[in-house]
C-alpha cells in the first residue's frame, strides 16, 4: 500500500499579522513547517506534497534550503483547507492512502502517525482523524462522536452551545483512503460560518470515519496567533529541558533558556540562565554553558566553560575555558586546554592546544600552534580591503601586548614579538622581533618648554 502525505501550508495566517506565510512562523527558532517536515521524514512516506499559497516563494525557498524532495501545489486563492487539498488531486490519485497534516501544528510526531495508521488499517476506516482532549478547545474543530465512530467535525464558529462544551478536538491530521477523499472533495460547499471549503466536512460525506485519540494533547496544538505561538514556544522549551534533565543535564533555573530540540548535551553539564543553544549543536559532559551564551551549530567537548560566549559553527575541544564576553565566528577550532578571556573575537582560525588568549584580541584566518601566548590587545590584520590572508603562528610563540600581525605573515616557533610591534615580515623561530621606532629622548624638555611659554 502506498502512503502519501499532504502538508497544508497555503494559508495567510491573517491573525498572525506577518509578511511571511504562517507556517514559517517559528517555534524554538525553527519554522512550524520544519517541525512538521521532520516528523514526516521520520515517518517515511512514499511521497510528500506541500500546498503553497500565500507567500509561495518564501515557502518554496524554505523547502529548497532544506533540500526537501517534495511535490508542491499552488493554491491561488485561500478558500479553505478543503480547497487546499483539492489542488493535490493528481497526487492523491497516485496513492492508496494519504495523510493530510496542517503545516501550523508543529508537534505532530512520527510515533502518533505510525500508531494512527495502524489503527486506520485495523478499523478498515475510510477516514481516521487524529484527535485529543484538550483543556481549552477554543478555536479548534470539535469531534462529534457516535459511539466509537466519528460522525462529524464541527468548526468552532459553527458549533451549537452544547457542541462548544466538547473538549475532544481535531488535530488537523487525518488518514484518508484516496479514492474516498477524491469522491468527497468535489462535494464540499462553503456554506458555513467562515464561507470556506472545510476539509473537515469530508468526514460526513465519506462516512465510515473513526477518531484516533492521542494521549498526548500537545500533538494537536496549532498556532493561529502570536499568543498561541508563544504558548507553543513555551511548551516546546520546557519539553526540551525536561528531556535533557532526564539525560542528566543540570539547570539551576529555566529562565531565558532556549534549546533547539536537535541539540545534544552530555550528563553533568549545567546550563545557566539566558542561554540559547540552537541548530546542530552537540555539547559534552561536565560543562558549564552560560550565563548569557548563544551557541549555534557548534561541537563542544567535555569540561568546557563558556561564560557569556557567542559561538557559531565552531568546534571547541575538551577542557577549554572561554569568556566572559568572547565571540567565536564560523570556522573556528579551539583545541584542548585553550583559555580565552574577555573581549576576544576569533574567526575562521585554528587555535592550538593550551594556547592562551587572555584579553582584547582579534584573531582572524589564522593557524595558531600549541602553547602560544597572546598578550593583551593583539590583532591579526587579515584583510587589506580587497583580499583576506592567513596568519601562521608557531608553537610556543609569545606575542607581546598590542602586536599587530599584517597577513600574510608567519611567526616561527618559540619566537617573541615585542609589545607594540607591527609585524609585516615573517619572524624566524626562536627569535625576538622588535618592529617599532627607537625612542627619541629630549632632555630637560619640560624646563625649556616652560621658559619659552613665559
Ligand atoms: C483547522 C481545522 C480544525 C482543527 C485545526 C487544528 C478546518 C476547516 N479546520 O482549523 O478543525 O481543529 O485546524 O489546528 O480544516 N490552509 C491552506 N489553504 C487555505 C486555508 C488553510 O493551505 O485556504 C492551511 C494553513 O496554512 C494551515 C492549515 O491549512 O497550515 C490549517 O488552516 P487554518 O486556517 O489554520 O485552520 P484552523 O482554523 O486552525
Ligand atoms: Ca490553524
Amino acid at each position: 500500500m502506498t502512503t502519501g502525505c499532504i502538508i497544508l501550508a497555503g494559508g495567510a495566517g491573517k491573525r498572525m499579522l506577518s509578511d511571511r506565510p504562517k507556517v514559517l512562523c517559528e517555534v524554538l527558532k525553527k519554522p512550524m513547517l520544519g517541525w512538521v517536515l521532520d516528523a514526516v521524514s521520520e515517518f517515511g512516506f512514499d511521497e510528500v506534497a506541500v500546498i503553497t499559497g500565500f507567500g509561495r516563494e518564501q515557502t518554496e525557498q524554505f523547502l529548497e534550503n532544506r533540500g526537501e524532495i517534495v511535490h508542491t501545489y499552488f493554491q491561488g486563492q485561500q478558500l479553505g483547507t478543503g480547497d487546499a487539498v483539492k489542488q493535490a488531486a493528481e497526487f492523491i490519485g497516485a496513492m492508496d492512502c494519504v495523510c493530510v497534516l496542517n503545516g501550523d501544528a508543529p508537534f505532530i510526531d512520527a510515533k502518533t502517525l505510525r500508531r494512527s495508521l495502524e489503527f486506520h488499517k485495523q478499523s478498515r476506516a475510510s477516514v481516521t482523524v487524529i484527535t485529543a482532549d484538550i483543556a481549552n478547545p477554543d478555536g479548534y474543530g470539535r469531534i462529534i462522536r457516535d459511539g466509537d465512530r466519528l460522525s462529524a467535525i464541527r468548526e468552532h464558529k459553527d458549533c451549537s452551545p452544547d457542541e462548544l462544551e466538547i473538549c475532544e478536538v481535531n488535530s488537523g491530521a487525518y488518514w484518508f483512503n484516496s479514492e474516498r477523499l477524491l469522491y468527497a472533495l468535489p462535494q464540499l460547499s462553503a456554506n458555513n460560518a467562515a464561507g470556506e471549503f472545510y476539509l473537515t466536512d469530508c468526514v460526513e460525506i465519506i462516512g465510515n470515519a473513526f477518531a484516533f485519540k492521542s494521549d498526548n494533547p500537545d500533538i494537536v496544538l496549532g498556532a493561529n496567533t502570536r499568543k498561541a505561538l508563544l504558548e507553543l514556544n513555551e511548551s516546546a522549551r520546557i519539553r526540551v529541558m525536561e528531556r535533557l534533565m532526564d539525560e542528566g543535564v543540570n539547570f539551576l533555573s529555566t529562565d531565558g533558556i532556549i534549546i533547539s530540540p536537535e541539540v545534544k548535551i552530555g550528563c553533568d553539564t549545567t546550563i545557566l540562565p539566558n542561554t540559547i543553544i540552537l541548530g546542530n549543536t552537540v555539547i559534552g559532559k561536565n560543562c558549564e554553558i552560560g550565563a548569557n551564551s548563544h551557541i549555534e551549530d557548534c561541537t563542544v567537548g567535555d569540561n568546557v566553560i563558556l561564560n557569556n560566549v557567542q559561538a557559531y559553527s565552531s568546534t571547541v575541544e575538551d577542557n577549554v575555558k572561554i569568556g566572559p564576553f568572547a565571540q567565536l565566528r564560523p570556522g573556528t577550532v579551539i583545541r584542548k586546554g585553550v583559555k580565552i578571556g574577555d573581549f576576544v573575537e576569533i574567526k575562521n582560525s585554528d587555535i592550538g592546544e593550551n594556547t592562551a588568549v587572555a584579553h582584547l584580541t582579534y584573531i582572524g584566518d589564522s593557524d595558531v600552534g600549541r602553547g602560544v601566548n597572546f598578550g593583551c590587545g593583539c590583532v591579526t590584520a587579515n584583510y587589506d580591503g580587497i583580499n583576506k590572508y592567513r596568519t601562521e603562528i608557531g608553537a610556543n610563540a609569545f606575542l607581546g601586548c598590542n602586536t599587530n600581525l599584517i597577513a600574510p605573515v608567519k611567526v616561527g616557533e618559540n619566537a617573541t614579538t615585542a609589545a607594540g610591534s607591527t609585524i609585516t615580515k615573517d619572524v624566524p623561530p626562536n627569535s625576538l622581533v622588535v618592529e617599532r621606532s627607537q625612542p627619541k629622548v629630549i632632555e630637560n624638555w619640560q624646563k625649556n618648554f616652560k621658559r619659552k611659554k613665559k
